[in-house]
């Protein structure tokens, strides 16, 4: 069984705490808007969909009760107010991911649209707008699965000769990172099911570790084979004659319309460390992640965050009772030194193969540009999932 995050039941929310793990699974309840915030400003959830698919369920979960306790206001533009002012507020937590602010415009509109239609109560634009985030919830799971089977052939067709497939994978995308089974992490899984895994290698990820901390707990948890490298040995890893890695497979936490994707940092210099060892280099994403109002990569706001991040660290201490384990945050730089702490960086397009999505893998054409559009005018999947895509 892949592992679940997210908890999420009539109108009643709660998440793995991402900051205790792997040391201690601990689920925390979300009952408002407010702790929603919070949980994804202080990183105890976080990946792109996934930030999404909280905020959502804690504006559902938050509704629901009003519902409950007949505490709902009847005018139906009351209710309307009211959710808007909350997905402002959420969508203000944290800048970079575009899924977001992509569900927000969606539950924006769907609200809008309820509460226009004659006889229209505030019960009733709550109940569309809880519908709805019900409905991402289901949807995101079913999208990383397609994205899992469209990413694996495509791996299998383009990147790997009679053998099986060595991956490297950066960040955590997996099912702590979306709704379940994951982007990149779910291409994996998505290998491993068809029997095409034979190995897959995770960076550690710094400096929040996602990757020693959360993909390394995905991994053993599905008991995948994998192994655990420190961002700095990426390039030796490619190197090296027996490692043979076929694909590096990152997530996104926005793709500009020309296919520049901003990731967690240190997917650039995969990225350049690819084209330069000539290995396949792919971004996994929901349609969600893609950005058509964002032109390049220049418009994406990376996020910075707190210098802690970089001269700190939790963990517990050695030999604890398993049932009574305390974190404990020590210090691993000199005090006083200034710190850059970007959360993300951007890929250029160049540098990018394939974006594989729910509806198939898009490649650049001739001239070396992405079309994405396409994606969301015509629903139908690409062919054969993969195409070089057109205008
Ligand atoms: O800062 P984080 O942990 O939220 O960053 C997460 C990533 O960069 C992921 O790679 C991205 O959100 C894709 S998750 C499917």
């Amino acid at each position: 069984m892949t592992l679940q995050a997210i908890k999420y039941s009539d109108g009643n929310l709660s998440i793995i705490d991402q900051l205790q793990l792997p040391y201690v699974e601990r689920f925390i309840t979300i009952q408002t808007t407010e702790e929603a915030w919070h949980a994804i400003k202080d990183m105890r959830v976080r990946g792109a969909p996934a930030i999404a698919i909280v905020a959502a369920l804690a504006l559902a979960s938050e509704l629901h009760k009003l519902i409950a306790r007949n505490e709902i206001p009847h005018e139906a533009e009351e209710v309307q107010t009211l959710i808007m002012g909350k997905l402002d507020y959420l969508v203000s937590s944290r800048p970079t991911a575009v899924n977001l602010g992509d569900a927000a415009r969606k539950l924006r509109a769907i609200v809008s649209d309820r509460t226009q239609r004659p006889q229209s109560t505030g019960r009733t634009v709550a109940a569309a707008l809880i519908q709805a985030a019900e409905d991402m919830l289901v949807k995101d799971v079913e999208d990383n699965k397609n994205i899992g089977m469209y990413g694996a052939r495509w791996i299998m067709a383009n990147a790997v000769g009679d053998s099986k497939a060595t991956v490297l994978t950066h960040c955590n995308t997996g099912s702590l990172a979306t709704s379940g089974y994951g982007t990149a992490l779910g291409v994996i899984r998505a290998l491993a099911s068809t029997g095409d895994l034979h190995h897959a290698y995770c960076t550690e990820t710094r400096p929040y570790n996602q990757g020693s901390r959360l993909t390394a707990f995905e991994l053993v948890h599905d008991g995948l084979p994998a192994t655990l490298i420190t961002d700095s040995m990426a390039a030796a890893l490619l190197a090296r004659p027996g490692a043979q890695v076929n694909a590096i497979i990152v997530g996104a936490d926005r793709v500009a319309a020309n296919g520049d994707t901003a990731n967690k940092i240190g997917t650039y210099g995969l990225a350049v460390l690819a084209k330069y060892h000539g290995v396949k280099f792919l971004v996994a994403a929901p349609l969600t992640t893609i950005d058509l109002a964002t032109p390049s990569g220049n418009e994406i706001i990376i996020e910075e965050r707190p210098a802690s991040e970089v001269t700190k660290i939790k963990g517990p201490r050695e030999n604890q009772d398993s049932t009574q384990i305390e974190l404990e945050t020590v210090r691993i730089a000199a005090d006083g030194i200034n710190v850059w702490n970007p959360a993300f960086d951007v890929t250029p397009s160049v540098l990018i193969d394939g974006i594989i999505t729910e509806r198939g893998v898009v490649e650049k054409d001739a001239d070396g540009q992405f079309h994405l559009g396409h994606l969301f005018r015509d629903p139908s999947p690409l062919t054969s999932g993969a195409l070089a895509s057109s205008p």
